[in-house]
């Protein structure tokens, strides 16, 4: 949700803003900027609508050694040059992350003094401003900006004849990178991963200057304050798609890596999480998009292996549905990026009403993990396609870890449910290179939408193949309890619809086989995903039947999802769609 990075060093700043920009790209690419200090003083400004590439001819024309960029996601305003940050106003340009609530009003008063805007965004608004509180001192006139501003923000700002970046935070990340005789500021660790030996992760109010001399940062009342700084361990993200065409397929075949990785991660943990939990007879997991449906997932393990009550909410109405904790309370928050902020705000409130907080994350020094009793490491590695997969498998695992470890401590736990994990890696191999969705791409590709169904877990996966789905196809998609089909929604089926029924447990097959002759009997076309022999019987000839290898019904959400994952990806790829760059979304979204 919008990126944004400074540099302040010896290097041109125009590259090492792009750089950053390329890897902060995920957030949003609406439009790019990027305004550079000269060093006779004077700062000069690209934007272009658009992808951060778009910028890179125009790079050559601003020179300096300090620079700020963004990359954007538009909230206000639609992508357009007019609307791309940098925001220039006097002699200072601004870029932002966030969201200011009360921009309009701000607005209208500037207008009352005479000020014209540019564009329609939020954060001109925080650049007029900034600039009229400008009396020579760029850093007093940012903490008197601030003061106005309500909703979220990350800012950064450069000012002509002062070598000098400015930044502020509340509510949206920022980190500070320290090199050799070289300074960063940027969204996210990942972006500084292998740019400098040391970070330090901004708090909410904290206002920092970077000058050649190094960096200080400040409280609201720009009384110095001191933040820890940690080793800039992150592992260079590799933007190389290693002999992949695109993103979304290299972190496919990642998968395997992933699930191993956050097992080991997992023993790490294991002992603090168990002492976490002690006590605890109720679980909340809360998150958004393909997080939550991890969660629905992790809800069943927990049901399942351990009897304990188990809820999921997507993180933003749990936060406004006056939630019932008590201390007895764990609420496990799920995020890939850590800094989304519904599940931020939600796992906040858990820790305000006094319940354990579990972070389940890709991204370590996250937001996330600031508020969090305790974090479960998802050790997915760096994922740049905004559509996630190998993190929402990472999430599976670590859920199923964690809800294994909670059965074995508690009185009413039932181990005997949980199938061995230690075999997955090789099973998630041998699902990428066996399950054969291409016919299934092909038929998807050519509907007027399809409807993912399944039962009990293999519903949580089936919601997930139709967010996948729609996501990187564009195409219409819903993911349906397999029983509920015939509640409504079957009055959509016709021959241009496609019903994709998950079957992964024996039990249930039966009935959800019930549900797909339903489809074919009103002419829609039926695939299923599956490892049950009888549904082969049952469906050859009649419904694509399309095979994956054998594993317990606990785990079959690491095959299942790597199925409906290949999918969608067939599907965009059929359809000339874009699957790393989906349009209007951008990863880790950090506004409300
Ligand atoms: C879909 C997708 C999103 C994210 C959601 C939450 O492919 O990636 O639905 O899952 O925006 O993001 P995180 O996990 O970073 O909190």
């Amino acid at each position: 949700m919008c990126g944004i990075i400074g540099y302040l060093g010896k290097k041109n700043a125009a590259d090492e803003v792009f750089c950053g920009l390329q890897r902060l790209e995920y957030r949003g690419y609406d439009s790019a900027g990027a305004a550079v200090l000269s060093a006779d003083g004077k700062i000069s400004v690209v934007k272009k609508q658009g992808r951060v590439d778009n910028l890179k001819p125009y790079l050559k024309d601003i020179a300096g050694a300090t620079g700020i960029g963004h990359t954007r996601w538009a909230t206000h305003g639609k992508p357009s040059d007019a609307n791309a940050h940098p925001h220039v106003a006097g002699g200072i340009a601004l870029v932002h992350n966030g969201i200011i609530e009360n921009y309009a009003e701000l607005k209208s008063a500037l207008e009352a003094c005479g000020e014209t805007f540019l564009s329609e965004t939020d954060s001109e608004v925080i650049a007029k401003l900034l600039s009229k509180n400008f009396k020579g001192d760029l850093i007093c006139a940012l903490a008197e900006t601030v003061k106005v501003l309500k909703g979220s923000y990350a800012l950064m700002a450069i000012c002509e004849g002062n070598n000098s970046i400015a930044v502020a935070k509340y509510r949206s990340s920022v980190i500070l990178g320290y090199g050799e005789n070289e300074y960063f500021c940027a969204s996210d660790e990942p972006a500084l991963a292998g740019k400098c030996k040391e970070i330090c992760v901004l708090d909410d109010g904290d206002i920092a200057c970077i000058t050649p001399d190094g960096i200080e940062i400040y409280n609201g009342n720009l009384q110095r304050i001191i933040r820890e700084k940690k080793p800039n361990t992150g592992a260079e993200q590799s933007l190389d798609l290693g002999g992949y065409p695109h993103y979304m397929l290299k972190e496919l075949h990642e998968i395997p890596v992933a699930v191993e990785n956050t097992a080991k991660a997992f023993e790490g943990v294991s002992a603090k999480l168990k002492s976490a939990l002690n006590g605890v007879d109720r679980i909340i997991l809360v998150g958004c998009g393909t997080a939550y449906h991890a969660g629905l997932a992790g809800k069943r393990y927990f049901e399942q292996f351990a009897r304990v009550p188990a809820e999921c909410d997507t993180a933003g109405e749990f936060r406004y549905k006056n939630p019932v904790i008590t201390e007895r309370t764990a609420v496990f928050a799920v995020s890939q990026s850590g800094e989304t902020a519904d599940t931020v705000e939600a796992a906040r409130l858990a820790r305000g009403l006094g319940a354990k907080v579990i972070a389940v994350t890709n991204v370590l020094n996250s937001a996330l993990t600031r508020i969090a009793d305790v974090t479960v490491p998802v050790s997915a590695g760096p994922e740049i396609c905004v559509a996630a997969t190998k993190s929402y498998i990472g999430q599976i695992t670590a859920l199923y870890l964690c809800a294994v470890g909670f059965a074995k401590n508690g009185s009413n736990g039932n181990c005997a449910f949980a199938d061995g994990l230690e075999a997955m890696p090789k099973l998630c191999k041998k699902t990428l290179a066996q399950v054969n969705t291409y016919s299934l791409a092909n038929m998807c590709a050519l509907s007027s939408g399809v409807y993912f169904l399944g039962r009990d877990i293999d519903y949580a996966v089936a919601l997930e193949g139709s967010l996948k789905l729609k996501e990187v196809s564009y195409i219409h998609s819903e993911g349906y309890p397999a029983g509920e089909l015939k509640h409504g929604t079957l009055a959509l089926i016709d021959e241009n619809a496609v019903a994709v029924a998950l079957i992964f447990d024996e039990t249930l097959a039966g009935k959800t086989v019930c549900a797909v002759e339903q489809v074919l009997s009103r002419g829609g076309k039926a695939a299923v995903i599956t490892n049950v022999e009888s549904v082969k019987k049952a469906l050859s000839g009649r419904a694509l039947v399309l095979e994956t290898c054998a594993c317990g019904k606990f785990l079959s959400p690491l095959v299942s999802a790597i199925a409906v994952q290949k999918l969608a990806y067939e599907t965009a790829v059929i359809l000339g769609r874009d699957p790393d760059k989906p349009r209007n979304l951008a990863k880790s979204v950090t506004v409300e």
